[in-house]
């Protein structure tokens, strides 16, 4: 059976990420409905060699029969309209972090905890882009040699902070002030995503925190996390450490990550080969390498996880959520 599926923020860097992943997977839709805000209605979006026409999203627009909805755009957003679209029998994936920790609501990367799906009430929550990546490496281990703290520490592209995010830098190697970070991106590190909480953390922080252990079922789990924005434009790179209750072999570890689904294996430093963010770009898989044993602890590992946030850590995860919704309504 085809499906009826609208993509709401269309326009911007991960909506149009959206199109190009439903082309390229081939997904089965019947009508297709691309959605904004009022500042692009009318332009026409291409998607599978035919032109579509930007609707204003409206408190109407889900009057009609909409089966799936693939939502990017924003936290407010989402917190409006993806309750309508769900009341109207849609169901939506949302991008935004509006829902991801709402107990009601299933928060899904497919590689890992596919069969929370089950429980949605028309709502799934796409993971935050840094925490994708990183459960993908995480989830194998863990059942493996069972986790018993993690500590994060990214170097995340501006891609993730929107079209504004990529201007940032571009602008910003001509000399330009930057209009949406707080400091110059070009030439910076800004260990600053998101906003601060009271503890310190910044949201990006707690978000990886919380969501690891959503995920991965664990609410105890100790996760501790420094996220940085570096001057690259595309594909998020992690250093994940990583110790566990159960002691492991190495080899055995990197085979249990090889045969783990979604994961390629870049790990021959001899040859200088690791994961890097220009080789990530474009591809759906988490690249791991630089795996090595924590020789300060009894059982730890240290990897360096690299992704395309656009793909694997927002546009794609979505389209691979909607791929098992649609498997489950034809079977
Ligand atoms: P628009 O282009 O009309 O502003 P990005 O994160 O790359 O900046 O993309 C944000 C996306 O969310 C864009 O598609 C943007 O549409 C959309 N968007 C922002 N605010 C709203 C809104 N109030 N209603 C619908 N779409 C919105």
């Amino acid at each position: 059976k085809k499906i009826n599926l609208a993509v709401v923020g269309a326009t911007g860097m991960v909506g149009r990420t959206f199109l190009k992943v439903l082309e390229e997977r081939q997904l089965p839709i019947e009508n297709f409905y691309v959605m904004a805000s009022s500042r692009s209605a009318g332009k026409t979006i291409t998607f599978s060699g035919k032109d579509y026409i930007v609707e204003e999203l409206t408190e109407n627009s889900f009057d009609k029969p909409i089966d799936i909805a693939l939502f990017s755009a924003g936290g407010s957003t989402s917190e409006k309209f993806a309750p309508i679209a769900a009341a109207h029998g849609c169901i939506v994936i949302d991008n935004s972090s509006q829902w991801r920790m709402d107990p009601q609501v299933p928060l899904v990367v497919p590689e890992v905890n596919s069969e929370d799906i089950a429980w949605h009430k028309n709502i799934i929550a796409n993971p935050n882009c840094s925490t994708i990546q990183a459960v993908v490496a995480l989830k194998p281990l863990n059942e493996k040699y069972k986790i018993k703290r993690v500590v994060y520490s990214t170097y995340q592209a501006v891609s993730g902070a929107g079209l504004a995010g990529w201007m940032d830098l571009e602008n910003g190697l001509k000399g330009e002030e930057p209009k949406k970070f707080p400091h110059p991106i070009a030439n910076n590190c800004l260990p600053h995503i998101d906003v601060f909480l009271d503890n310190g953390y910044t949201k990006e922080e707690m978000k990886m925190v919380n969501e690891t252990r959503k995920m991965l079922h664990n609410e105890n789990l100790k996760v501790t996390a420094t996220t940085v924005r570096v001057p690259v434009f595309n594909s998020h790179s992690e250093s994940i450490n990583v110790e566990f209750e159960n002691p492991f072999e190495l080899d055995e570890l990197i085979e249990t990550l090889k045969n783990a689904p979604g994961i390629v294996i870049m790990n021959n430093s001899k040859d200088n080969e690791y994961p890097l963010a220009v080789d990530a770009t474009g591809h759906d898989e988490v690249f791991i390498g630089r795996i090595r044993r924590d020789e300060s602890v009894e059982n730890g590992v240290n990897l360096w996880v690299v992704a395309d946030n656009i793909r694997k850590g927002a546009a794609s995860n979505a389209v691979q959520i909607a791929e098992e919704i649609i498997r489950n309504m034809n079977a």
